[in-house]
């Protein structure tokens, strides 16, 4: 069992991580030259070459969530440091999320709801809305969770297409070898991919306007995928009908227009923040660092790290 390694904790660890680590490690009110594993819960620091330089012990970087854009894994995995993330155990929970914030943006049951409170419905029905019959479904990125949607979406009865860096030979959907051909041919687009520079700014205005004005955008994989000044213009000028957002560009900031518009739906991003499911992520995050100074490697490294990963084991 781990002989008291010392570790920090950075962001905003959960009561369960902050519990799971001291009853493991010894837990550090900062990391320091001593710091052999780091567990990263959100918060707004990027994890770099320039930030690791101080910590010439760090062995393990096990972050918290399964997007890690905020980390940049290939530099540490150069300096011999192992990040891991928290795959597998959020996938349903997100998907679970994803189908509820598309019904209640096209249905728009927030508005619904707003409309009730304010005692609209003692003068007249609430206004009927768009529907989600007969529509076809773009999925940008089938990872893990795009297909966990799409699998929820079929038994809705919608055609599902999607885009991503390649076809997957076992995806039962039609594959668009481009984002515009995606969105040409669908008038819902669920961003299911991750963040970085490779997926920055993707739906942009072309995107946007190919979805045209029955279109519905929903986002819960990055805010950095959406260029979200193109997406304020196209929702303002009507080119889409409506938007459903989990995530933004600029966190926990969010744009006064998209504040202001009826039209769309917004959450803090809270996809995975069911209790159960933070918890069996704490849980991946506290496990990743005791069987890494157990000796038994990395349980979930990123793939930028999957190589060293195996590397140290062996
Ligand atoms: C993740 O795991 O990347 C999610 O966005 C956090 O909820």
């Amino acid at each position: 069992m781990t002989d008291r390694v010392k570790i920090a904790a950075i962001g905003r660890p959960t009561p369960y991580i902050a519990s799971g680590l001291a009853a493991a490690f010894d837990v550090q009110a900062e990391p320091s030259a001593q710091t052999r594993g780091l567990a990263v819960c959100f918060g707004p620091q990027r994890i770099d070459a320039g930030f690791v330089e101080r910590l010439p012990q760090l062995e393990l970087v096990s972050s918290f969530g399964v997007g890690y854009d905020h980390i940049d894994a290939a530099a540490l995995a150069a300096r011999g440091i192992v990040v891991t993330h928290t795959p597998d155990v959020l996938t349903d929970e997100v998907a679970d999320l994803s189908v509820g914030l598309l019904i209640a943006t096209v249905r728009q049951l927030p508005q619904a709801d707003r409309y009730l409170r304010a005692g609209g419905w003692l003068q007249r029905p609430y206004p009927l809305t768009p529907t989600l019959r007969g529509r076809t479904v773009g999925i940008l990125g089938l990872g893990r969770i795009g297909k966990a949607i799409a699998t929820r979406l079929q038994a809705f009865g919608l055609t599902i297409e999607y885009h991503g860096r390649r076809p997957q030979a076992d995806a039962p959907y039609r594959y668009r070898p481009t984002l515009l051909e995606l969105a040409r041919s669908c008038d819902v687009l669920i961003v299911a991919a991750s963040g970085g520079a490779e997926t920055r700014h993707l739906v942009n205005a072309e995107v946007l306007a190919a979805l045209g004005p029955q279109g519905v955008l929903i986002n819960i994989g990055r805010g950095s995928v959406v260029d979200e000044r193109a997406l304020i213009d196209a929702l303002r000028e009507h080119r889409i009908l409506a938007a459903g957002l989990d995530v933004f560009d600029d966190e926990p900031r969010v744009p006064a227009e998209l504040i202001a518009m009826e039209q769309v739906v917004l959450l803090p991003h809270v996809a995975s923040a069911s209790e159960h499911t933070r918890n069996a992520m704490g849980q991946l995050v506290i496990d990743n660092l005791v069987a890494w100074f157990d000796g038994r490697g990395a349980l979930t490294p990123v793939p930028e790290c999957r190589e060293l990963a195996a590397r140290r084991r062996g």
